[in-house]
């Protein structure tokens, strides 16, 4: 052969090989595109309109009122000694009911200087299935619960808890891919998110973005880190916003900075990922609208913020979108006090208190039932379908506003 031959052979033999590597490259891509849009419009969320998808129903209630736990173990979760666990189980030697991972537990709390019983909720830390609850409680300057949980409640002391409640949850049965983002003490139904998907389906893919300010406050660091070293499904990015001098990127944290936008659309691939967001207002106010702005689908994106939410809800029907704006003022009757107020904004709470009217209340957010009040007349709305499913004839006052005048037993 001679060299021309030889050589027109090689180029032959380059242009056939990267044909193929070309091939190969583009039935790759083409099969998971096809993929991708098999699943999107195999959900119906591919309009931006809330998921068609049935959610999970959460577990009815396995107990009413208050049952007694008692705290088999206390430990701290961080550095900062800032976030306690209390592991409870049944005083009365019952089973520990299911819930979905992301529920919360109402406490029932006899707090020194307290005339009144104090009523919080605080979310489930570890995944359903084991033979106790835990939840994580992240001390709060000035909080009378937080305050009362580090420094009273001891391991053997029995505690009155309802049972696990709450619509902000994830099907820890399912295979679709999700991103759980937490700020703060957010961590802590995501902490129960994770475990549930990886102990229920170790293979389904997880992306873990956890915002704290440096090392000591993050919780949950070892199961956190671990998992990330033995599931290759699940990522682990921790975001520290003020590291500590002695912290190194890559070494301590993986990013420096708040969890944002930019941030999770530099590090995520294109995917269907369901959304679940925790933590405090001001990182849902801008995380939320940016998944949205960004071309996530409403009925993907799924958020718990603390207190009262200042976003509405996406993931459930919102009653408020019937909210009809009065045209003059409506009148709010206390009956039981012999009160009677023109409503002119905010929660009918609000609107007790400012009257002088003491109303129970715990979480102020719709979840714990306290604060459910009898309707003699009238109807309520909500700005939000509340956690707490208030009994028929009745409505809670902390999220309710009034649609007509209102008469309420109060
Ligand atoms: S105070 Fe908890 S539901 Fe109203």
């Amino acid at each position: 052969m001679t060299a021309g031959g030889l050589f027109a052979l090689i180029i032959c033999g380059i242009v056939l090989q990267v044909g193929i590597g070309a091939l190969v490259a583009f039935m790759r891509h083409w099969r998971a595109y096809v993929e991708l849009k098999g699943r999107v419009i195999g959900n119906g969320v591919n309009d931006g309109a809330p998921s068609a998808r049935q959610p999970v129903a959460p577990p009815h209630a396995a107990w009413r009122d208050y049952r007694p736990f008692r705290v088999r173990s206390k430990a701290f979760e961080d550095r900062a000694r800032s976030i306690c666990s209390f592991v409870l189980e049944p005083a009365d030697g019952g089973p520990v009911p299911d819930f979905l991972p992301g529920q919360f537990l109402t406490f029932r709390l006899s707090v020194a200087g307290q005339a009144n019983p104090v009523v919080r909720c605080y979310s489930l830390s570890e995944r359903p299935g084991n033979d106790a609850y835990r939840v994580s409680i992240k001390r709060v300057p000035a909080g009378l619960s937080s305050n009362h949980f580090h420094d009273r409640v001891r391991e053997g002391d029995v505690l009155e808890v309802k049972a696990p409640s709450g619509h902000f949850h994830l099907d820890s049965h399912g295979a679709g891919p999700v991103v759980l983002i937490a700020g703060g003490i957010g961590v802590t139904p995501m902490v129960s998110m994770a475990a549930a998907c990886l102990h229920e389906n170790p293979s389904r893919e997880v992306w873990f973005f956890y915002g704290v300010r440096d090392g000591s406050e993050e919780a949950f660091a070892l199961p956190l880190r671990g998992w990330a070293e033995r599931h290759s499904s699940f990522h682990l990015h921790v975001c520290h916003s003020r590291p500590a001098p002695d912290e190194a990127e890559g070494r301590d944290y993986h990013h420096g900075g708040h969890v944002d936008i930019t941030l999770l659309r530099q590090v995520l691939p294109l995917k269907p990922f369901d959304f679940y967001v925790c933590g405090p207002s001001a990182m849902m106010e801008s995380l939320v609208p940016g998944l949205l702005e960004w071309g996530v689908p409403a009925g993907r994106v799924h958020y718990e913020a603390f207190g009262p939410a200042s976003l509405p809800r996406l993931d459930t029907p919102v009653p408020a979108l019937d909210v009809v704006v009065p045209a003059e003022p409506l009148s709010v009757t206390f009956a039981a006090s012999g009160r009677q107020v023109q409503w002119t904004g905010g929660s009918l709470l609000d609107l007790a208190e400012a009257s002088g009217i003491a109303i129970d209340s715990g979480c102020r957010a719709g979840g714990c039932g306290m604060c459910q009040t009898r309707v003699e007349e009238g109807e309520v709305d909500y700005e939000h379908s509340p956690d707490f499913d208030p009994e028929p004839g009745t409505c809670l006052l902390c999220v309710g506003r009034p649609r007509t005048n209102l008469v309420l037993r109060a």
